[in-house]
């Protein structure tokens, strides 16, 4: 019997990093609600991200996911909760992220990004260019602001995800 967090944990992380299939399985593991912004938003707005990227732009998105997260800030509980990849990259979120709950970052590494979405079209981000570089240059930039708005970080190239959700365990519960 797995004891439970004490509170709401947040996965963070770059694309294709894992945070919803390692999420999914780690709350049915501590009988946590599961909830996934990317989903949440495509409920609330009733369109699916990579519409809303086309119709009314990337900023749009962003205040969405802003707005959710103040939202989520009044009644989430005993919940693991997945995040879009770009979600800790403004401040207010990262702030708002590290009031709700344990802030954990799936590292992952660009090889294994580039292998788990090559067939992907869902993410607007990397329709554009030679993939391998976009991913590339994005993880740069993004690392060290995934790095800032995390309390921890996980490290999950070449880790099964019940691997990692041990990880994720040992630095909740313990
Ligand atoms: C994004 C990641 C996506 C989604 C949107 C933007 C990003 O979520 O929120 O396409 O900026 O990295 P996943 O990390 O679940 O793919």
């Amino acid at each position: 019997m797995e004891k439970k967090p004490k509170c709401n944990i947040i996965l963070i992380g770059f694309m294709g990093s894992g945070k919803t299939s390692v999420g999914k399985r780690l709350a049915k593991k501590l009988s946590c609600s599961f909830q996934d912004t990317d989903q949440l938003i495509e409920e609330k707005s009733g369109i699916t991200i990579k519409h809303m990227f086309e119709t009314k732009g990337e900023e749009y998105f962003r205040e969405y996911e802003t707005n959710l997260l103040r939202e989520l800030k009044a009644n989430l509980k005993n919940t693991v909760l997945s995040t879009g990849g770009g979600m800790p990259l403004r401040e207010q979120n990262a702030e708002l992220l590290k009031q709700l709950g344990h802030v954990i970052y799936l590292k992952v590494q660009a090889d294994t990004v580039l292998k788990r979405l090559e067939d992907d079209l869902s993410r607007p981000l990397l329709q554009q260019g030679d993939r391998r570089m976009r991913i590339e240059q994005l993880l740069t930039e993004r690392a060290p602001r995934y790095e800032r708005a995390a309390y921890h970080i996980v490290e999950t190239d070449g880790k099964s995800v019940d691997e990692i959700i041990d990880d994720i365990i040992q630095i909740c519960i313990f």
